[in-house]
């Protein structure tokens, strides 16, 4: 998958774009109509959107539905790979983290530990 889009001008089948916007922990994505989210996440430049468990970056991976680390929630619905569903105009889309949370003073998960010492 590419962050890259074939501009309708330039498309030699005669496309014609339909554009749809959604938002992305309320931040406005424009897309057109077809696109997956992670496609217009893409798009619009923006290559992760999750964090893993170490807290690192997660996007696109795979970009087929196997690795699921492209998980975002759309509306109530959660765990949804966003290589996959194809964006609707007016999603609410929230990112994921599996990033876990402290613990409170002393008792941080030893990534988080090791990661705020160094
Ligand atoms: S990128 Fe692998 S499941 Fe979406």
């Amino acid at each position: 998958m590419s962050p890259r889009r074939v501009r309708a001008e330039c498309d030699s089948v005669g496309r014609q774009d339909r554009p749809l916007r959604f938002t992305v922990d309320g931040e406005p994505v424009d897309g057109i109509q077809g696109q997956t989210i992670a496609g217009a996440l893409l798009a619009a430049g923006r290559l992760a959107w999750r964090q893993g468990r170490t807290g690192a970056p997660r996007g696109v991976f795979c970009g087929i539905g196997v690795c699921f680390d492209c998980l975002v929630t759309v509306g109530e619905e959660r765990d949804v790979r966003a290589c996959r569903r194809r964006a609707r105009d007016g999603d609410v889309v929230t990112t994921q983290s599996r990033r876990p949370e402290p613990r409170g003073p002393g008792l941080a998960h030893p990534i988080l530990q090791a990661e705020e010492e160094s």
